[in-house]
């Protein structure tokens, strides 16, 4: 396995495999991997001759310098998961390799989408991502590129600037890796003491509610999102902060659930903000 510093030294090694007719299977990731992480990079693995996966810790999609810091760092333990995997080539370039003049004045703008839900709780959030991801796609060039349905905001950005702006990108999601008990995996996981951890179960049990009521044939948005906010509410180491059933297809919230809808929530537990999300069941 390779590991890789550079952006050049990134995109000749990739150019390299393409001219050679090789595909490329692509896993963007901030590192401290988990469960989700290792499915994404098996499935790399698994559907393209090449798989690379970037380890970057983006200060850009972080607002507040505290959170960049707390985010947790192991490199040499995802290198050892990396080279289990067989994946050919990890690009894990510094901050000074992506960002040399420090942070950009022309970044990519996520639109409107960028500014709703996680985006109004974390102004600049999504154009950091987008910054990150729209160079991370450059550093690899044309590949399918795979991401996470937990962040199901994130990905529809994502979907959007590959389409808006004509990356040669596939983008393929793959559902969400759960624990045990639901709760989505998710390296700020670490971050909650065990009663939060506890208390972290009812996320899924709320987006699991509005499921049942939609199997059951409630297409009325607003009891889905009151039976979400009531079940987050019931917990008191969660403050909500946003239930929510969106359009799967523009991200818009909805009144009707008529076509295919997810429903989308965020709560803070303790300092720790953690987001989930389910597809309905169109009953
Ligand atoms: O989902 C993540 O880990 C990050 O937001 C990403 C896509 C690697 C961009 O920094």
């Amino acid at each position: 396995m390779e590991v890789i510093r550079t952006v050049a030294t990134t995109l000749a090694s990739c150019d390299e495999a393409r001219s050679n007719g090789k595909s490329i299977g692509f896993v963007p990731t901030m590192g401290s991997f988990h469960d989700g992480h290792l499915s994404l990079i098996r499935r790399a693995r698994s559907e393209r001759d090449v798989a690379i996966v970037s380890i970057f810790v983006n200060p850009l999609q972080f607002g507040d310098p505290a959170d960049l810091a707390a985010y947790p760092r192991n490199e040499e333990r995802d290198l050892t998961i990396a080279r289990e995997l067989n994946v050919d080539v990890v690009f894990a370039p510094s901050a000074e390799e992506m960002y040399p003049q420090g942070r950009p004045d022309v970044a990519v703008d996520p639109g409107p989408l960028g500014e709703r839900l996680e985006g109004a709780s974390r102004p600049g959030h999504f154009r950091g991502v987008l910054t990150a991801v729209a160079k991370l796609f450059h550093a690899v060039g044309a590949c399918r590129a795979y991401f996470g349905e937990k962040d199901a905001q994130q990905l529809a950005l994502v979907r959007r600037m590959v389409a808006d702006l004509s990356f040669p990108v596939d983008v393929v999601s793959s559902p969400t890796v759960r624990e045990a008990d639901g709760v989505a995996m998710s390296s700020r996981n670490a971050r909650l003491t065990p009663d939060q951890r506890e208390a972290a179960g009812c996320l899924f049990l709320a987006l699991s509610e509005a499921a049942e009521l939609a199997n059951a044939g409630e297409r009325d948005a607003a009891k889905l999102v009151a039976a979400m906010a009531r079940e987050i509410g019931a917990t008191p180491e969660a403050r909500l902060d946003y239930a929510v059933v969106v359009d799967e297809a523009t991200f818009t919230e909805v009144r009707e659930i008529r076509t295919a809808a997810r429903a989308l929530v965020a709560a803070l537990f303790g300092q720790t903000r953690l987001i989930d999300n389910l597809l309905l069941p169109t009953a």
